[in-house]
């Protein structure tokens, strides 16, 4: 069996009165791709954070490759990168600048930082194009960036929080298969929340399904779709969360046909 790179036990996450994260574990492998498929406000982000030390839990305890991120902050940080929601590159430099940076702070030494920074330039299709400012870059070109950033200090974890929102298709695509690639090369353990429940389908090893702040099932996408009956994980994640779910956690219009045409069957 492979050691549990993070681990989490009756996690609990409390805003006031808003309880964001109410309960929650698991546990997850080395080497294992694992995403939270959820609902806008179900307690994803917040999750991320208190994993990536940026909020402290309420209750409950958190492991990061054997640490607990809130007493051994700086060891655990070095463990893990992270792509958040909302962009962190710097518009102004450009992305060889941006990578350069990140590479600095993370104390890569100098010649593995050059090496790294050009194979996964590469890797993302940016190479030709590391001169160019950020904010010349197409939404698509600066998640990869983003992502090719965040493997630049060869992390153990890398959270990625729905990192695809807002890409067309195939950008989307282009980008899991790249994230894909490394997970399977440098065995990176990749935590991943996406509402896109093709995305989860098609990259996860295992999903955990949440809402309100707590999981409601978890396992592979076979495992949820045969623990509900049905045939798609569309149905399932319905069948889980019930008429619940909410018009905003859609994110597009398709994703509401869709459910709307499994209803009909
Ligand atoms: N800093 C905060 N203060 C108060 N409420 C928050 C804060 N961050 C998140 N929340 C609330 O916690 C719930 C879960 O939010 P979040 O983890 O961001 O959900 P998700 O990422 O799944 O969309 C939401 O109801 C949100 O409004
Ligand atoms: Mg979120």
């Amino acid at each position: 069996m492979e050691p549990s790179m993070i681990r989490v036990e009756n996690l609990i996450k409390k805003f006031g009165d808003l309880t964001a994260v109410n309960d929650v574990s698991f546990d997850v492998q080395k080497g294992e791709i694992f995403a939270f498929l959820g609902p806008n406000g179900a307690g994803k982000t917040t999750t991320i954070k208190v994993l990536t030390t940026l909020l402290k839990p309420t209750s409950g305890s958190v492991e990061l490759d054997g640490l607990n991120p809130v007493s051994h902050h700086n060891e655990a940080r070095k463990a893990f990168g992270i792509v958040f929601q909302d962009p962190s590159l710097d518009q102004d430099l450009t992305a060889w600048e941006n990578m350069n940076l990140h590479g600095v702070l993370y104390h890569v030494p100098s010649k593995i930082r050059r090496e790294r920074t050009e194979t996964l330039m590469k890797l993302f299709e940016l190479w030709e194009k590391r001169d160019t400012v950020v904010k010349q870059f197409s939404g698509g070109m600066k998640r990869r960036l983003e992502i090719a950033r965040g493997f630049l200090h060869t992390p153990k974890i890398l959270f990625l929080d729905e990192p695809t929102l807002g890409l067309d298709p195939q950008s989307r695509n282009q980008l899991w298969t790249h994230v894909k690639h490394l997970n399977e090369t440098e065995r990176v353990t990749v935590f991943l929340t996406t509402h896109y429940m093709d995305e989860a389908d098609r990259v996860a090893h295992r999903i955990a399904v949440i809402d309100h702040g707590r999981i409601v099932a978890m396992g592979t996408s076979q495992e949820l779709k045969q623990q509900t009956n049905t045939e798609s994980l569309e149905g399932a994640f319905l069948a889980l969360t019930g008429s619940s779910i909410r018009e905003e956690s859609a994110g597009s219009a398709d994703q509401l046909r869709q459910m709307a045409r499994m209803f009909r069957r």
